[in-house]
């Protein structure tokens, strides 16, 4: 298959599955190869018989829907943003929680992938944070619709390139060497729950002090399922807490519920709704 038909099937399909073209455009080859894939599968000549094949099976639209999952991450991803949550953002949930009363700072990690940003929040809690807070603890909920991503997450055990922005010391003690790859010791993992769920239509229970919504909704998602995505963030995001996107993401224009904290790093806080337009 051609680039060109299948940047032409991706254009025509993705609005059907309320994505946006835009967030696709730098990282379509892994999505053209699976579509690749799928039409041998199907014994399909090209995208035009897999359209016709769309319209004639509506249930193969959850097929391309997950061929439309990215799964890039890395241990402290822009490591910058992982910095100010140590220095300065886990401070001020903390004050939020002893505020609150509470002895327990509560994060959620959406569209956890294979476990990387989940648990790079546990590093930093654990190395930067909790010496200088005692009593103080943490729990992860890593919420994550794929469910080889999720066994991956679960098996936490990485290649060297997903832990080269992560400080070497804190590879040296968080992780074990298996061959050519890292386990990471289960006293880092047990704070973190890993979650089967959609964001489109789903999230845990509770309120966060922070959540992370990181190179997923608002890079992929359409215009209108973003604002119903953050609203979602924001009815599981106590007043005060931080929201952190990814470096490159913002939220859709007339979004409320979130100020922006700090611009460059995609760093939002939750407002209650009386002071925001
Ligand atoms: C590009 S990765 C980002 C991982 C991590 N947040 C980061 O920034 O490094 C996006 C992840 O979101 C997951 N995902 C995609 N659609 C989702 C949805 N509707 N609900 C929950 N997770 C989703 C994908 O399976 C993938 O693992």
């Amino acid at each position: 298959m051609k680039d060109s038909e299948c940047v032409n099937f991706l254009q025509w399909a993705l609005p059907h599955l309320q994505m946006r073209w835009a967030g696709f455009r730098k990282v379509r080859g892994q999505v053209c190869k699976r579509i690749q894939r799928r039409l041998q599968a199907l014994g399909l000549a090209d995208v035009h018989a897999y359209r016709e094949r769309l319209a004639q099976d509506p249930g193969e639209w959850s097929v391309v829907d997950a061929f439309c999952r990215i799964s890039i991450s890395r241990f402290c991803r822009d490591r910058q943003v992982f910095d100010a949550l140590g220095r300065l953002v886990f401070p001020e949930l903390l004050a939020l929680a002893r505020v609150r009363r509470e002895h327990r700072v509560h994060c959620w990690n959406v569209g956890a992938a294979g476990g990387e940003e989940a648990y790079s929040l546990v590093l930093v809690w654990s190395f930067a944070v909790a010496p200088q807070y005692p009593g103080m603890d943490l729990t992860v909920h890593g919420s994550e619709v794929d469910d080889h991503q999720i066994a991956r997450a679960q098996a936490a055990c990485y290649g060297r390139s997903s832990l080269k922005e992560l400080p070497e010391a804190w590879r040296l003690e968080a992780f074990a060497r298996e061959g050519d790859l890292f386990r990471l010791h289960a006293k880092y993992r047990e704070p973190v729950l890993f979650l089967r769920q959609d964001l489109r239509e789903e999230a845990p229970k509770r309120e966060y002090h922070l959540v992370l919504c990181r190179n997923l909704a608002f890079t992929y998602f359409d215009e209108m399922l973003q604002h119903a995505v953050c609203r979602r963030l924001a009815a599981h995001t106590l007043p005060g807490g931080i929201l952190v996107l990814g470096s490159h993401e913002k939220l859709p224009p007339g979004a409320t519920g979130f100020r922006p904290w700090s611009r460059p790093m995609g760093i939002y806080r939750r407002v209650p709704a009386s002071e925001t337009g």
